[in-house]
């Protein structure tokens, strides 16, 4: 790249149609170094189809993602090599695994060792084990889990296992994270501490891309917010603008602007 304000993230004219349904249309979206853009919308509007348009599990049937500058291969793994990682709205954890093997199954992308090696611990994993269990540790500490590496996670809260996403999802060492409905199922004090701990991400150098139903939420923490109805962008700005904005007060009409009714449960969720 010529220019130093080229984006990190540069979505053009993405659409991702099923049958004849266009779950997201004609979207455009950019996120800059250090940046932390919301992403709302009403139920239904999209937001994790694009989410998955994002990182490779669909191939968008219009447009184009570009990463650092260069468009990406629409395959997860790659994705997440490239510097993507997200969290999904469902939670996925290896849920007989401890939080500290939950951490290191992220890890797999930046190790010459793969996942196998590292379950099978064949011989050569040895090497790489100790570098990886530090650095995964610190992410433990990073976000608050350290006291409960060896707990399997499914015995972990609610709250605790969408940090565990998170922290699996740093262990990629990603330049973007995506997340998912981060909050959702956590009580007040585990949202705020949640607030500043995707404050803390941003000041590691990673960028944020959220999606998030709790208003005071993505208002406290993102620079700018984009709102999908209906799979498309209808508005993007600071909070005034979205607030204010006539088109996003009608589509939330009848749905107050903190609701979290729960998605259907999918696999791509
Ligand atoms: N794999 C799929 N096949 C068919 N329709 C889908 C698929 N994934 C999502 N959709 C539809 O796309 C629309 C947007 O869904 P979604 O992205 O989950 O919305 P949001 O995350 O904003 O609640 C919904 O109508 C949903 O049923
Ligand atoms: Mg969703």
């Amino acid at each position: 790249m010529t220019t130093t304000t080229a984006p990190l993230l540069d979505v053009t004219g993405v659409t991702m149609r099923f049958g004849g349904l266009t779950a997201v249309n004609d979207v455009s979206l950019t996120v800059g170094e250090g940046e932390i853009i919301g992403l709302i919308g009403p139920n239904g509007a999209g937001k994790t189809t694009f989410f998955n348009c994002l990182t490779g599990l669909y191939v968008p049937t219009e447009g184009a993602v570009r990463y650092r500058g260069t468009v990406l291969p629409p395959k997860p793994h790659l994705v997440t090599q490239a510097g993507i990682a997200r969290t999904f709205q469902n939670i996925r954890l290896f849920a007989n695994m401890t939080v500290l093997e939950n951490v290191l199954v992220g890890r797999h992308t930046r190790t010459r060792e793969g996942i196998f090696s590292a379950i099978l611990r064949l011989p050569r994993y040895h090497h790489a084990e100790a570098e990886s269990r530090e650095k995964a540790m610190e992410l433990l500490a990073f976000t608050g889990l350290a006291h409960k590496a060896d707990h399997l996670a499914r015995n972990l809260p609610y709250g605790e296992q969408r940090k565990l996403e998170i922290a699996r999802a740093l262990a990629s060492d990603p330049g973007l994270l995506l997340l998912d409905e981060p909050t959702a199922g956590m009580n007040p004090q585990e949202t705020r501490a949640a607030e500043e701990l995707v404050f803390a991400i941003r000041d590691q150098g990673v960028s944020v891309l959220v999606i998030e139903h709790d208003m005071r939420f993505i208002f406290n923490l993102c620079d700018r917010t984009a709102v999908l109805v209906q799979g498309q962008k209808i508005v993007e700005g600071d909070r005034a603008t979205v607030q204010n904005d006539e088109r996003v007060i009608s589509a939330y009409l009848g749905a107050p602007l903190e609701s979290t009714t729960p998605a259907a449960p999918e696999d791509t969720q």
